[in-house]
């Protein structure tokens, strides 16, 4: 993976540039990066805060083998490479909240915007968009953030290189890509649940369905969540977000 890969000053979003880059036809493993977004999008048609160089904003181009019903094994594959390489090259102690947000300290440090296009309802390509706060200072959040986000700088002390990590989370993506293609996706998921900070522990889900609480158990060959509802009653939940409450 980015064998290919193209550095911008600025641009509305990562997704659209590679968005375009797909559907010139351009191969799997695409790259995009950008010192700063102006419109950076985030789950849920939220904003993604990307002022310049603070950060890793950058968007890959997928086109897996596999049916669209495994794009939400391929969020937790993203999820888990930048976990996995946050972890090997700084050190710190970063962990996974289904699906794929990476937490240190109970605060989210990289988000991941997976977004499939189709034809014919068949999957055509994927584009895994990743952000990651990498050299935000405390003060370089807005008031909204600043409980809820934080950064390598402030977990290490230190500037971290945007460049070498972003080439390590392309390395292991790619890896652990490969690896999905050939053996499928049990060893993913064996690999994700023991980085994951939310199996075992009381949580909240919040979908379309309503919210519901329970202890998280695990993650079916889908990728889905299995939740424990506090009747004893096992529930499967295929999207929305949690919040630990234990
Ligand atoms: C989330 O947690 O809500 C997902 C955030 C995804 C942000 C990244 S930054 C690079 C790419 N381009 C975007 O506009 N969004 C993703």
């Amino acid at each position: 993976f980015g064998r290919k890969a193209i550095i911008m000053q600025s641009t509305p979003s990562t997704q659209g540039e590679v968005q375009q880059l797909a559907d010139e036809g351009v191969s799997e493993g695409a790259v995009v990066l950008a010192e700063e977004q102006t419109n950076g999008r985030g789950r849920y048609g939220r904003r993604w805060y990307s002022p310049p160089g603070k950060g890793i904003w950058m968007s890959i181009l997928l086109r897996p083998q596999q049916s669209l019903r495994n794009t939400p094994q391929l969020t937790l594959l993203t999820g888990l490479a930048v976990c996995r390489a946050i972890r090997s090259f700084t050190g710190v102690d970063a962990g996974i909240k289904w699906p794929n947000d990476v937490l240190v300290n109970g605060r989210k440090i990289c988000g991941i915007l997976m977004e499939s296009a189709l034809e014919d309802h068949e999957l055509r390509y994927c584009i895994a968009g990743i952000g990651v706060d990498v050299n935000f200072d405390k003060q370089d959040y807005p008031e909204e953030l600043s409980p809820i986000a934080t950064s390598l700088q402030i977990e290490t002390g230190k500037t971290v290189d945007r460049t070498l990590l972003a080439a390590a989370i392309l390395t292991e993506l790619e890896q652990l890509y490969d690896m999905y293609q050939k053996q499928g996706f049990n060893v993913i998921a064996a690999l994700w649940e023991a980085l994951s900070v939310s199996l075992h522990r009381d949580i909240k889900v919040s979908n379309a369905h309503g919210i519901v609480e329970g202890m998280a158990l695990g993650i079916d060959s889908s990728g889905a969540l299995i939740v424990q509802k506090k009747d004893g009653e096992r529930i499967t939940v295929f999207s929305g977000e949690i919040s630990l409450t234990d």
